[in-house]
């Protein structure tokens, strides 16, 4: 029997590359996202693989439950889960709407916490899952002028790495994701392509396959490129005060 991925943010950049990559390994799908068009023309490509869409707006309280109980109702198992939706906002944070702020919080740290708990102790019980969780190499440092994003992503670090602890001895394995700036729709949704952290974004395709093979080797983190790597790596080493302005610089005009 073929196994089953769930995808979240599946409709573009990340998420619709590993659409790609788990149907070429003959995964069976579940999309979840906002956009039901192209989820059906997903559906329409991998006709010979058994593909659910799942429209859903993450951001709302509850739409991750609602998600759960439509995959209970079909009987589906999860094999892996991949929580990778997910946007950011730049600006300063008091200017930034606040709605949009806590809809942020909402689908980068809730959903991706409710779908973990709800997914997890099928696993457990199976002794046998993957799941990758997004987060960003903004989770090494605060990030100014994107304060709340960064705080996002130092959340989904911080919870999958207590969880790797959690599940030691057990064959369900978690994989954190960190890509640095990646060439996607996040970009132009939070206003970045301008910055110098966007200057030398890597291509999406490429941070999706590291990510592909890290979550299936079971590593806890997967920093994706070398210059990412350097920049986790030193961020861990300097004061909190220097690596804040650091992060400032870079979110600055080109
Ligand atoms: N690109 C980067 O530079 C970068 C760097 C580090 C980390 N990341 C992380 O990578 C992940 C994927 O982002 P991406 O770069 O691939 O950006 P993207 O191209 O904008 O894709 C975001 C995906 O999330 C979905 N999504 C957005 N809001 C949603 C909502 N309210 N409910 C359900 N789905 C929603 C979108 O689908 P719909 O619009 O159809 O809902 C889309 O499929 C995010 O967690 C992001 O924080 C990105």
């Amino acid at each position: 029997m073929n196994k089953t991925v769930l995808i979240t943010g599946a409709t573009s950049g990340l998420g619709y590359d590993y659409v790609k990559l788990f149907a070429n390994d003959g995964y069976n799908l579940i999309l979840v996202a906002r956009n039901k068009e192209k989820m059906q023309q997903i559906k329409e490509t991998y006709s010979h693989l058994n593909v659910t869409v799942i429209q859903k707006d993450l951001s709302i309280g509850g739409a991750a439950k609602e998600v759960y109980e439509e995959i209970k109702q079909q009987g589906a198992h999860i094999d892996v889960l991949v929580n990778n939706a997910g946007f950011g906002l730049m600006g300063e944070f008091d200017k930034l709407d606040l709605q949009e702020q806590v809809n942020m919080i909402q689908l980068n740290v809730t959903a991706l916490t409710e779908l973990t708990h709800y997914f997890l102790p099928m696993m457990k019980e199976r002794n046998s899952g993957r799941i990758l969780n997004v987060a960003s190499t903004a989770a090494f440092q605060p990030g100014p002028l994107m304060a709340v994003y960064y705080a996002t992503k130092a959340y989904v670090l911080s919870f999958s790495e207590a969880l790797v602890e959690e599940l030691s001895g057990s064959a369900v394995t978690i994989s954190t994701l960190c890509p640095g700036a990646t060439k996607t729709n996040f970009g132009s949704v939070a206003s970045v392509e301008g910055t110098k952290m966007f200057s030398r974004a890597m291509e999406s395709d490429l941070v999706a396959k590291e990510g592909y093979a890290g979550l299936m080797s079971g590593k806890r983190v997967i920093i994706t490129g070398s210059v990412n790597k350097l920049g986790a790596l030193t961020a861990k080493f300097l004061p909190r005060s220097i690596v804040a302005k650091v992060a400032k610089y870079v979110a600055g005009e080109k």
